[in-house]
Order: C-alpha cells, then sequence, then structure tokens
C-alpha cells in the first residue's frame, strides 16, 4: 500500500501553519502520506512561500483570472489530477470550493473549522469572526472541527472534534491562540484516520476500506 497522496488547498492571505503541521507530520510519520501539492489563490500568500520553504510543490490558480467558477473548478481538477492527489485538504481556504471538484471527490476532501460544528460554521464565519460568535454565546466551550466537504459551508459529515474550555477572561484572540495547536494535532489524526481507512488498488486508485468513508 502506498503513502497517501496529498493535496492541500490555502486561500487569500492564509498564513499557513495547518499545511505546514500536516507537511511536518507526513514527515516524521505520524500521517501515512505525503503532500504532493499546495494549491493557493494568489502569488503573495505567507501560505505559499511557507510550503515553498519546506519544499512542498506549489501552484498558484487564482479565481478571478478565470471568467466562471466552473473553469476556476476545471483548472482545480486538473491539476489535482496531474498530482494524482487522493486526498484534498483545506486549510485556511476560504471560498466555497467549485462544485465540479466536490463532486469528484466525494468523501475525499477535508477542512479544518475553529469552532465546535454544526455551530458557528456558515458564510462569514472565519477568523476571529467565530470566537467573537463564540464569546457572544456565552458558550463555556468551544473547539474544532475536522469535517468531510460538501456543497455548501461547514456543513459536511463530521469526522473528529476535538473541544477547548472558554476561560473567563478570554478574548477573540486568545481563544484563537489556544486553539491554533489542537487544530494542528486534530487536522493530522484525521488525515491519520483518513489514511488508515483507505487502501490503494493496484491500478492506482485508491477505495474506502470501512463502510463510513
Ligand atoms: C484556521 O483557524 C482554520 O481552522 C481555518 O482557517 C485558519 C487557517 O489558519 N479554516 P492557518 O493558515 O492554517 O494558520
Amino acid at each position: 500500500m502506498g503513502l497517501l497522496r496529498i493535496a492541500i488547498l490555502v486561500s487569500g492571505k492564509g498564513r499557513g501553519s495547518n499545511m505546514a503541521a500536516l507537511v511536518e507530520a507526513c514527515r516524521d510519520g505520524r500521517i501515512d502520506g505525503e503532500v504532493v501539492l499546495v494549491i493557493g489563490t494568489r502569488d503573495d500568500m505567507p501560505a505559499l512561500q511557507r510550503a515553498q520553504s519546506l519544499d512542498v510543490p506549489v501552484e498558484v490558480i487564482n479565481p478571478k483570472q478565470f471568467e466562471s467558477d466552473e473553469e476556476y473548478g476545471q483548472a482545480l481538477l486538473a491539476s489535482l489530477e496531474r498530482a494524482g492527489a487522493d486526498l484534498i485538504c483545506l486549510a485556511g481556504y476560504m471560498r466555497l470550493l467549485p462544485l465540479s471538484v466536490v463532486r469528484h471527490y466525494p468523501r475525499r476532501i477535508l477542512n479544518i473549522h475553529p469552532a465546535l460544528l454544526p455551530e458557528f460554521g456558515g458564510q462569514g464565519m472565519y477568523g476571529l469572526h467565530v470566537h467573537e460568535a463564540v464569546l457572544a454565546s456565552g458558550a463555556k466551550e468551544t473547539g474544532c472541527t475536522v469535517h468531510f466537504v460538501d456543497e455548501q459551508y461547514d456543513t459536511g459529515p463530521i469526522l473528529l472534534q476535538t473541544k477547548l474550555p472558554v476561560e473567563p477572561n478570554d478574548t477573540p484572540e486568545t481563544l484563537a491562540a489556544r486553539l491554533l495547536p489542537l487544530e494542528h494535532e486534530t487536522y493530522i489524526r484525521a488525515v491519520q484516520m483518513f489514511a488508515e481507512s483507505y487502501c490503494r488498488t493496484g491500478d492506482g486508485t485508491t477505495r474506502p476500506t470501512i463502510g463510513s468513508f
């Protein structure tokens, strides 16, 4: 059985800490996989610089350069296929993924969200907005969620969650800072769960080995 081939998508001005955590976990054996490609939406992204400094192949596919979301999707699909991606990880990818990509990789696209979905998700719920909403709600705990990606924001089936208590003096910034290392750990564990559930067939395709995937 070969290593799981992972492609990571980042967008905007993403810093890429989850991306880097996944790359490192593949290299030190915590994930039975390798990050074969990082795709970003702009060439001045810190996340892409970070990927390059880790010697991971990067590509820029800027949605603004396409006439339609469908064409953007076709460009993404072409790259992902060329890279032979088995699994796609969104890591600070704040856009809705084109439908053609979602449909091409059913249950093979993961995302990490910095809250306990299904609460505090959906369009506009990213970055500090999420933590502001958590604090405003008076919730006693928050956390992060790794879920499969479907056709909407943050609604796909949940694979793994980690909880974190909210402290009385927390601000959106302190919550984000305490959560980030937990995000990295959770994403690594979830990707390894996925890797363990997949086996590679002789013809280079992958197929699930446990029913729920
Ligand atoms: C993380 O908080 C993740 O949960 C969310 O976007 C942020 C990306 O951070 N989807 P980083 O670029 O991985 O540091």
